[in-house]
């Protein structure tokens, strides 16, 4: 298998959609559902193209609609791979709307997903390639996506106290 650590540039994926009347909700804003149908899609690009494999979504960290994008808007959904474990990998969502003459232009939206890679004919979980880490920026989701993974496992009960150390750590120094 190539583990060959690949840059966060090579599978940043954006995606654009306009806001159509099937998409929205009965007060003509885009209904929730519809944004995180996006969102997976472009992740799972996102996470196939770092992984040169299908992906299944395996979790969504928590999504809030805090503000609402109308009827007509024009959204951009900017995704990057933050770190790849052995068979899974993280992915940064942003969503952005504007309307289509580049006005009311906000950040609307953001949320992690991980997948994981699976084998084309098992559809077994596979090794995924490392990710390369650049900008401070970069380094520091790459640094703090190995928290967030241990709170994901051991929320899914995959993973016990002791064994997320690095987590614990960081409650301990936020509450001292
Ligand atoms: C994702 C799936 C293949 C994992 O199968 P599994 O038998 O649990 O496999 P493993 O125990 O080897 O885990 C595979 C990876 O998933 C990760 N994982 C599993 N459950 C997880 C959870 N709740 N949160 C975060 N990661 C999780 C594991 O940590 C592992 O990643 P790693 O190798 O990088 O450590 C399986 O659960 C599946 O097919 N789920 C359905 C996916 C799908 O269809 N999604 C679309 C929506 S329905």
């Amino acid at each position: 298998m190539n583990r060959r650590a690949k840059k966060v540039s090579e599978s940043k994926t954006i995606m654009s959609e306009m806001i159509m009347p099937n998409d929205t909700n009965p007060i003509n804003n885009l209904m929730g559902g519809n944004l995180m149908r996006w969102m997976d899609i472009a992740a799972g690009i996102c996470a196939g193209k770092h992984c040169e494999k299908y992906v299944v979504t395996v979790t969504v960290d928590s999504v809030s609609f805090q503000k609402p994008i109308p009827l007509g808007d024009v959204i951009t959904i900017e995704c990057s791979v933050t770190r790849a474990f052995s068979t899974s990998v993280e992915v940064y969502v942003e969503v952005f709307s504007s309307d289509i003459k580049g006005g009311n232009s906000r950040r609307c939206n953001d949320a992690y997903f991980t997948f994981v890679a699976v084998e084309d004919d098992t559809k077994k979980p596979c090794d995924v390639p490392e990710v390369l880490p650049l900008t401070a920026e970069e380094h520091k989701r790459f640094n703090e996506a190995l928290l967030r993974r241990q709170l994901r496992l051991l929320q899914a009960g995959r993973l016990k106290p002791e064994e997320a150390p690095e987590l614990r750590e960081w409650f301990f120094k936020q509450n001292n």
